[in-house]
């Protein structure tokens, strides 16, 4: 491997693991996690699973034996800083001793799990905080020291632990939610005289929330409670806050806003979709020294006002904040609000309230844009240089009264002016008026949008690009895959995939980011989670929105469009059993690659009852024949169509009928595998003979005597491909007529959001890895690339958005330049290109199947893979006539490298032949194919390859 792709390799690995990765060279446990989370506070998990890596110096590690010990921790002794000193941690371990805390010790259990072990002890009880450590042994029988001591903490596991009353702001009338209004103001004072040794804060909202204590914010936390299905389920939030009490005097306080519970949603801009008031539901625990302790609860004793200087605030229209309006000192202890008026205790419900799952919104990062410029209709505008997701953060100086305002867009039109036409009713503005103190600065509180432009009015001079910054926000997940090629625009693709992942995992997966819509469209979440899995860890995530998924089943067992549901409320719609195949397929498909991707079961059992109920919905709409009649539903959403005017290369329309058919036989597919795992024999074996019944079905309708499909379009032959729905004696000729259909177009793509995702992958699996590798580095109208070249820096929801001669296309009010379901690609990059892919019989990456299929015009790509057991990586390169390939395995997983085209005596590891080579074992060679296994550790493969 050249010295630039080995550094670049070991860099991004780097960049990937935590440093004690490198530092430790002993046998040692690290990572430690609680439902994938670090030190989680506020979890209601009655039985939370634990998970860790291994880190050892050896190759072919593995544990054979590991330890748990759990203690919980009486709530005087949390820690401020997290550590204890060395009389605290003396004092717990006395208080355990003489049995007055719970413990456990798993003792040394013989297994070789480490991911995602379930807590073992007795019920865990609510607002407690257990620590928690881990060892292990390895496979020779060596054992690790005590990892680091790590804790979660449970939240209040039932509501009946609520004790704060629901409140409203005062001054609601019942028709205040039908236009955005001033976000109400909240606060309390109180006093906590004693010592505090520990705060927790838990809190939720009808609307959405920024909590603050003694003037402070309580946490970086954006848009909290988060987007649920709120009348089903309710998120609330846990902060420790023990550092930001006063012995003495405090101020508890809370700003409002409609958020996604009343404020403007879907294309027909309703409002108070989910209901008509504003409302805070919170309560501040406090634990002293001595060992007491008190609440602060919401209640109808807390003051409000309208009088804010946020005068209104929504996700589709921007913010308007009047800094002459600012409450100073309002969340300050010695505030008079003798003024403000009495919330009003309300009775809501407080039976759909959990807890918070996964990682919240979070500003991740800030962009600096260009200098402005003046367009040729005369408006300042600059340009951040990436479509972005977030809001600005402004400095101004201005007199008393000066309004500045901003707007947002993703692209500029033909004549280099500001394009809001594909926003449609979305306006996408901020306005802020000056109090003409000096420097202002100000960020919207209540606001997101998509947007690479920003154009600015109102400053008496030229702005200052300085003065303007992008601030970066999306759903806080941790990083864990990285791609890297020798086509730049590729390297550009995965770029802009990624950050279409940001821009659209904002608490819920969404369609877009900037128009009227922002909904989580369940088709693009499906074709795009796998890729999305690679890029970074979704599995919380995703497990938060199939609750949501499930909460809004209908009885009849169907998916609706969108996740929270909305458009059936919206439209009144009273019969909900209302769906669409490929969107709907959303329970089977998710829940299926999550399980793939973290091994974890939970993804089944959790989901199973709703993937069996939408099943056999579709076998009562299917009838006996097994064949769909008259369906409704998107189709293949956004495939290829002609440009007006030019029909030489037909559409690449795809039958409604055929579609919904195929996407039965899948999830039926699906659910058997599923019902497999959970061992649900019966189950199983009736999918099986379901299948079985559709395919033949399928086929007889479908498919002509020679084996072509009858409306003949690419996504026909990659769905019938792809969920094996082709007999075999006419598995070759669909391939030729698919390929055929491909070079018809002078090889270009046709398929839209249904096929897309798996065209590549069917041509791998039937041997013409060469086509598949043609679409990709096609970068001609319609193809990924395209799009890159056009100066894309997000994914595309058209393959023309921007046509050839640079116009929009026709349709500007359906034109996002910020949709990820043509991103799904990117999983193949990974696990065809670089080579990582799971193995469905022990997956999360148990056994790691390491298979790079180099192709096209590439000299080397690479990917490294986070997972549960720390990093893969496998990184090739051909040059000289000889292929290279870096592999990385991580402890306590095995690897099965499959090299192509060699013999097993022309590969060498580290210069030693493979057969002279120990760590390697079951050295098979089939048709070119040679495949071995590794343990774990990093191996250099070498082998001559003809040109
Ligand atoms: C959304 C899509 C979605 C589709 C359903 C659109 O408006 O933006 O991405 O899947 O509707 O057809």
């Amino acid at each position: 491997m050249s010295k630039s792709l080995r550094q670049l390799f070991l860099l991004t690995a780097y960049c990937l693991l935590p440093a004690a990765c490198f530092s430790q060279t002993k046998l040692s446990v690290t990572d430690l996690t609680v439902e994938y989370m670090t030190n989680p506070i506020g979890l209601d998990v009655a039985q939370p699973r634990f998970s860790w890596k291994m880190i050892s110096p050896n190759r072919n590690a593995r544990q054979t034996a590991y330890e748990i010990m759990i203690n919980e921790v009486e709530k005087k002794q949390y820690p401020v800083t997290g550590k204890f000193t060395e009389q605290e941690a003396k004092d717990l371990a006395d208080l355990i001793k003489a049995g007055k805390l719970y413990s456990l010790s798993t003792g040394k259990v013989m297994s070789d799990k480490s991911v995602l072990l379930r807590y073992p002890g007795a019920s865990l009880k609510p607002i407690t905080r257990y620590n928690w450590k881990v060892r292990i042994w390895d496979e020779k029988g060596n054992g690790s020291d005590w990892s680091a001591v790590n804790y979660f903490e449970t939240g209040l596991l039932s509501a009946g632990n609520w004790q704060a009353k629901w409140i409203e702001p005062q001054a609601q009338k019942d028709t205040s939610y039908k236009k955005a209004a001033p976000s109400p103001f909240l606060r309390k004072s109180f006093t906590s005289e004693k010592e505090i040794v520990s705060a927790r804060v838990y809190a939720t909202a009808h609307g959405i929330y920024e909590l603050y204590l003694n003037g402070k914010k309580v946490s970086d936390d954006l848009f909290t409670p988060g987007w649920t299905s709120y009348n089903k389920r309710l998120q609330y939030q846990t902060y420790d806050v023990t550092g930001m009490l006063n012995k003495g005097a405090n101020c508890i306080g809370a700003i409002l806003n409609d958020g996604w519970y009343r404020g403007s949603l879907t294309w027909k801009n309703y409002r108070g979709m989910y209901g008509k008031h504003l409302g805070l539901l919170c309560q501040l625990h406090i634990i002293y020294k001595d060992g007491t302790d008190a609440w602060v609860l919401s209640d109808g004793s807390w003051k409000c006002t309208n009088d804010g200087p946020i005068r209104s605030a929504e996700f589709y229209h921007g913010e308007v904040y009047d800094a002459r309006m600012e409450i100073p000192g309002w969340c300050a202890s010695g505030f008079n609000d003798r003024n403000w008026n009495t919330a009003v205790e309300v009775d809501s419900s407080k039976n759909n309230i959990v807890a918070q799952v996964g990682y919240p919104v979070r500003r991740s990062e800030e962009l600096q844009p260009l200098p402005f410029f003046l367009t040729s209709d005369k408006k300042f505008v600059a340009d951040m240089q990436q479509n972005m997701v977030g809001r600005v953060r402004i400095k101004v100086h201005g007199a008393k009264g000066d309004t500045v305002t901003i707007r947002f867009c993703e692209v500029l039109d033909k004549e280099g002016n500001f394009y809001t036409k594909n926003l449609r009713k979305a306006r996408n503005t901020i306005k802020y008026i000056c109090k003409g103190t000096g420097e202002e600065v100000y960020e919207p509180h209540f606001f997101f949008t998509g947007f690479r432009y920003i154009e600015v009015e109102g400053l008496k001079e030229k702005p200052m690009s300085d003065n303007f910054t992008g601030m970066v926000l999306h759903s806080a997940l941790p990083v864990t895959g990285s791609f890297e090629c020798s086509n730049p625009l590729i390297n550009q693709l995965q770029h802009n995939i990624l950050w279409s992942q940001k821009g659209n995992f904002v608490d819920i997966p969404t369609d877009c980011p900037q128009r009227d819509e922002r909904m989580g469209w369940t088709g693009d979440a499906q074709v795009f989670c796998g890729t999305a899995a690679f890029n970074m860890n979704v599995a919380e995530f995703f497990t938060k929105w199939l609750a949501d998924m499930h909460a809004d089943q209908d009885s009849c067992g169907s998916i609706p469009y969108t996740v929270p549901e909305l458009l059936y409320r919206m439209r009144g719609i009273k019969k909900k059993c209302v769906y669409s195949t490929g969107w709907a397929d959303a329970i089977t498909i998710i829940p299926w690659t999550m399980y793939l991707t973290y091994g974890d079961t939970s993804f089944l059992s959790e989901n199973y009852d709703a993937m069996k109920k939408y099943v056999e919905l579709l076998m009562r709409e299917a009838g006996e024949k097994c064949i769909f009649h008259g369906s409704k539903g998107f189709g293949d959403w956004l495939f290829y169509q002609a440009p007006q005017g030019e029909h030489e290369i037909p559409d690449g329309y795809t039958d409604q009928d055929y579609i919904s058919t195929a996407f039965f036989a899948y999830s039926t597919t699906l659910l058997g595998k599923a019902a497999k795992v959970l061992g649900k024999e019966q189950d199983a074996k009736k999918c099986e003979t379901l299948f079985r019944k559709i395919k033949q079905s399928f086929n007889q309708e479908f498919f002509t005597p020679t084996g072509r499909v009858f409306n003949g379009s690419q996504t026909g032959y990659v769905l019938a491909l792809m969920f094996n729905l082709v007999n075999d004696e006419y598995r070759d000729k669909a391939v030729n007529f698919l390929v055929e259909d491909i070079k018809s177009r002078k090889n270009h793509l046709s398929t839209g959001f249904l096929g897309t995702p798996y065209i590549c992958p069917v041509l791998e699996q039937n041997g013409r890895l060469d086509v598949a590798y043609t679409l990709l580095e096609q970068d001609t109208f319609p193809s990924w690339l395209y799009q890159v070249r056009k100066g894309a820096t997000t994914m595309w929801e058209k393959w023309n958005g921007i046509n050839p001669d640079s116009t929009f296309d026709a349709e500007e009010t359906m034109n996002s330049f910020n949709h990820y379901a043509y991103g799904a690609i990117g999983g193949w990059m990974y696990s065809t290109v670089a080579g990582i892919k799971f193995d469905e019989s022990a997956p999360g990456y148990r056994h790691i199947i390491i298979h790079p299929q180099p192709g096209g015009h590439l000299s080397h790509a690479m990917a490294v893979y986070k997972s549960m057991y720390g990093d893969i990586g496998s990184g090739w390169e051909i040059s000289d006539g000889k292929m290279k390939l870096i592999v990385k395995i991580p402890p306590n997983t095995i690897g099965t490298v499959i090299l192509f085209p060699t013999e097993p005596d022309q590969v060498t590891e580290s210069g030693k032949y493979l057969k002279d080579n120990k760590e390697i074992s079951s050295i098979k060679s089939e048709r070119g194919y040679v495949q071995f296994e590794v343990g774990s550790g990093e191996y250099t493969f070498q082998y001559p390859v003809k040109k």
